[in-house]
């Protein structure tokens, strides 16, 4: 077991990894809690749930909406939670953003903590204080930053994600890998068996690799001011293609990343060999995508981007494995590119 502490000017967080999920009850008040979780999550492990009442979601993005917020607000105190409340969320990125944003704002803000059992969530979602719902298509416009108490991560509960959901995760942690950690992708390169097979010793050093690093950006930028935003590599051409062609959250970044990757090599940034190294580790995980987004409409898609200020946006370029620099750049550097990447592809 591992205990990660993620300090900001106003909170200590525990990310607590390679422990028993159950174990949590010992992290909770006497009374006074309510569980958030979704109907997948409450099927598979609703059974073993700390005997406290249990508030379930639909699962999926369809989720993440205002009026949701609303209905468990008003579950909430029907059930009795007062200011000294507590909620605990057990779900994937999901369920973490929505209780997360909860507990912000219900009753102006009351303690939370969380079971991440999603790959996504344990290694990127649950970790940073980051939650919010959407707006139509545009994400996480109506959020917050509230740290958890805890964040729990059981990787044995990674065995029943679904595949695709699995992989998505993945994508994620390459990303952690490429931007900060270079030692995660050399177990990514070493164990690809284990990995696949999900073998739990493996994931848990992993989950714990990428929760250190977010840990540590998260500590000198909890706000997205600067440094953060390297966490959002892979994230222009991954969005676009995203809201292009519903393309899921993981494999839409992994295709921003590949694409990222050949940017920051056509710029100089990064050497042939650990361009081809990214690339290679990508396709090796299933994650090599082949999206095609017409020339023009990317430069609408990629300023859809709310993280965009004006006509500029600041791009994640990766400078060698395990390093990110963002540079600001206009949209249309980024079209060109583009341009380019599809005439040689
Ligand atoms: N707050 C942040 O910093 C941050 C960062 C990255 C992503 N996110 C958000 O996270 C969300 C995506 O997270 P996600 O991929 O975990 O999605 P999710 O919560 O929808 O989970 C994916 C699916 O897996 C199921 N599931 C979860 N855990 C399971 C388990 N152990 N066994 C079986 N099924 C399980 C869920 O029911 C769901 O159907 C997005 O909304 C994204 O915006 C937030």
């Amino acid at each position: 077991m591992e205990k990660i502490i993620i300090s900001t000017p106003d909170s200590i967080s525990a990310i607590i990894t390679g422990a028993k999920w159950e174990a949590v009850v010992k992290l909770l008040p006497e009374k006074g809690a309510a569980i958030i979780t979704d109907n997948n999550v409450f099927d598979l492990y609703g059974a073993d749930f700390p005997d406290f009442p249990v508030l379930k979601i639909k699962p999926g993005e369809q989720s993440k909406q205002l009026d949701v917020i609303g209905n468990l607000s008003k579950k909430l105190l029907d059930i009795g939670i007062d200011r000294t409340g507590f909620i605990l969320a057990i779900g994937g990125g999901v369920v973490c953003d929505i209780a997360g944003f909860l507990a912000s704002v219900y009753m102006r803000g009351i303690r939370c903590g969380f079971v991440s059992t999603s790959l996504l969530s344990q290694v990127d979602a649950s970790t940073g204080g980051k939650n919010g719902v959407n707006i139509g298509d545009i994400k996480n416009v109506i959020g917050n930053f509230k740290q958890p108490e805890f964040v729990v991560c059981d990787a044995t509960m990674l065995s029943t994600l679904p595949e695709e959901e699995y992989s998505s995760g993945l994508a994620e942690l390459i990303k952690t890998g490429i931007i900060g950690d270079r030692t995660i992708i050399n177990v990514l390169e070493k164990n690809h068996t284990g990995i696949i097979n999900r073998d739990k010793n493996i994931l848990s050093d992993l989950v714990a690799k990428a929760v250190k690093f977010k840990a540590k950006i998260v500590s000198k930028d909890e706000k997205e001011s600067g440094l953060r935003r390297i966490l959002n590599f892979g994230h222009t051409f991954g969005h676009a293609v995203e809201l292009h062609a519903g393309v899921k959250h993981g494999f839409a970044v992994a295709w921003g990343m590949e694409l990222a990757t050949t940017f920051s090599y056509k710029r100089g940034l990064i050497k042939k060999a650990e361009c081809n190294k990214i690339i290679d580790l990508l396709k090796k995980y299933n994650l090599s995508g082949n999206y095609n987004i017409p020339e023009k409409e990317i430069g609408e898609l990629i300023l859809h981007d709310k993280k965009r200020s004006g006509r500029d946006i600041n791009f994640v370029f990766v400078k060698g494995i395990g390093k990110a620099v963002v540079k600001k750049i206009i949209v249309q550097e980024v079209i060109d590119f583009y341009r380019f990447y599809k005439s040689v592809k």
